[in-house]
């Protein structure tokens, strides 16, 4: 003999959500980091059920592939048609005829419902050894939802759904949360009983508790502390009035073990995220999946961060990031874009118009201006020159740019991948790198300029570029050379040496 199941949680993920008017089944719509179905089974994890089952239907497929992925455990069930709450109970218990103990049912759209709220409820109904408990609420508008009906000494009698309700029934403020636990046997055969003689024609497994309660089983209500946790969403209004809620108690959460919100109302934390204490989040921000921002360091304003890695005592500063690591006491922005692979080491900088993928910058290494780094390794204490571009793309293939540590590339370099750069190897500015530099030479790669000597005032004549020319040409006391001209005369090269220790500006930006 198997041994029996002694907690089960079910959750109802079949319905069709119409009023969100969406080609995404309702549950899957996101929330700050989870779906609405991701919420609701994080929140049923504390409970160690034996087993979950999850009752799909609408877009089964698409919500099948998606509890892969973030509850692999939990067992899919397929309500082909959905027939009803009850019924959709009745064919996740059939799927799992071994079930004994306790069954925990969930709405699969509330998805502010917290552990400890679900657990109390649990602890309730098995210490009372109740047949049946159901979490209620009392809240300000119960328009649409179930009605907790009490008899005169206040013992729970019926839920009624408002649709089927009396006038008086509907005066009531208490209402069923969709939340509920009850003992699987006696669920089991309450179940077999259920009729569809309502306004909906549906089974409704509100009707359990009805049935139970006459038959002499006891029934209990477990009220939850903050109504705002059994909040469903049925629309696209509800649910943005549910993501301002969960950010509000995401940000007082971390506030409260000391992290430093500089704007709660603009800053968006996914459930997901981590924070050390005194990192400091500034306006218009928004963290996202596994991002996770260490001890004091500075994010945003403006800043976007999705699974990106901030080490402690770092700054980000109007920028975006995906898939990044920025090391401790990095600097990254104004204007930066890290793509996923992008690592900084400790100190490095990543300045302003800047976007780097799959490379690695290292330890206090600065890409300071108007830079694409793409399939590079750039070694310690390097200087990129402003308005480089790491060339890594063949039209086919990607290739690698290795640069070494104490480098200085020039401004202006394009680094044709593969090409390596040893270390402390300088590159004159203007250079197309195709070569390898070796460690602690200078790399010059560009066209020596040439003078064409008058070329303004003789081609451009009447031009106010060609009066300034002849102004200045007058004086400097040079007299009729500017006419006389010509493009060979002026073919001479100078012999200036490029790159040379004269601070020519070849290396620019620091
Ligand atoms: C239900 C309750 C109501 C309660 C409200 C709380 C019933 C009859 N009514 O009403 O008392 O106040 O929740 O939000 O239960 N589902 C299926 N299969 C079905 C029908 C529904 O899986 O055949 C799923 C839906 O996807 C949803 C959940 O069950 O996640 C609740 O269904 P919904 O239609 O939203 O019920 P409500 O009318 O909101
Ligand atoms: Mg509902």
């Amino acid at each position: 003999m198997p041994q029996p199941h002694l907690r089960t949680v079910v959750v109802l993920a079949a319905g069709e959500g119409k009023r969100m008017k969406s080609a995404l089944p309702k549950v899957l719509h996101p929330l700050l980091g989870r779906t609405l179905l991701g919420h609701v089974l994080s929140a049923a994890a504390p409970l160690a059920a034996d087993r979950t089952v999850v009752v799909v239907g609408h877009g089964a497929d698409q919500v099948r592939a998606h509890l892969g992925e973030v509850a692999p455990q939990a067992t899919p069930v397929l309500q082909a048609q959905q027939l009803g709450t009850g019924h959709a109970v009745r064919i996740a218990l059939d799927a799992v005829p071994d079930t004994a103990g306790t069954v925990v049912v969930i709405n699969g759209d509330v998805p502010l419902l917290r552990p400890e709220t679900v657990g109390a409820l649990v602890a309730a109904h098995e210490e009372a050894g109740a047949a049946a408990t159901v979490l209620a609420a009392e809240v300000p508008d119960p328009t649409g939802l179930g009605r907790i009906v009490r008899d005169a000494d206040g013992r729970l009698e019926q839920i009624v759904e408002e649709r089927d309700a009396d006038a008086t029934q509907r005066a009531i403020r208490e209402i069923n949360a969709g939340i509920y636990a009850f003992d699987a046997l006696r669920l089991r055969h309450a179940l077999s009983k259920l009729s569809t003689d309502n306004d909906q024609g549906e089974e409704y497994l509100t009707d359990v508790f009805g049935l139970l309660g006459s038959a002499g089983e006891s029934v209990a209500v477990h009220v939850a502390v903050d109504h705002v946790e059994t909040l469903g969403c049925n629309d696209r209004v509800e649910l943005a009035a549910l993501r301002r809620l969960l950010r509000d108690r995401v940000n007082e959460a971390w506030m409260r073990t000391g992290v430093s919100l500089l704007d709660p109302h603009t800053t968006w934390i996914d459930v997901t995220v981590a924070l050390d204490r005194d990192a400091v989040v500034d306006q218009n921000t928004q963290l996202r999946g596994t991002t996770v921002v260490g001890a004091g360091a500075q994010v945003g304003p403006d800043v976007t961060l999705v699974d990106t890695i901030v080490g402690p005592g770092a700054s980000v500063v109007r920028s975006h990031a995906v898939g990044a690591e920025v090391g401790a006491g990095a600097s990254v922005g104004p204007y930066a874009y890290l793509r996923p692979a992008a690592r900084l080491a400790d100190k490095a900088k990543v300045g302003t118009f800047v976007e780097v993928k799959n490379s690695e910058i290292g330890a206090g290494s600065k890409v300071p201006h108007l830079t694409y780094v793409g399939d590079a390794t750039i070694g310690e204490q390097t200087n990129i020159g402003a308005a480089s571009v790491f060339v890594n793309y063949d039209g086919v293939n990607k290739h690698r740019t290795v640069i070494g540590s104490h480098a200085r590339t020039g401004a202006d370099n394009m680094f044709v991948a593969p090409v390596e750069v040893g270390d402390g190897a300088y590159t004159a500015a203007g250079s197309v790198i195709v070569d390898d530099v070796p460690a602690g030479a200078m790399g010059v790669a560009r066209a020596r300029q040439r003078n064409i000597e008058g070329w303004v005032v003789k081609r451009r004549a009447g031009t106010a570029a060609a009066e300034a020319a002849q102004r200045a040409r007058g004086a400097e006391g040079a007299s009729g050379a500017a006419g006389a001209a010509s493009d060979s005369e002026a073919m001479h090269e100078r012999a200036k040496p490029v790159g040379g220790a004269s601070g020519s500006g070849d290396t620019a930006t620091e």
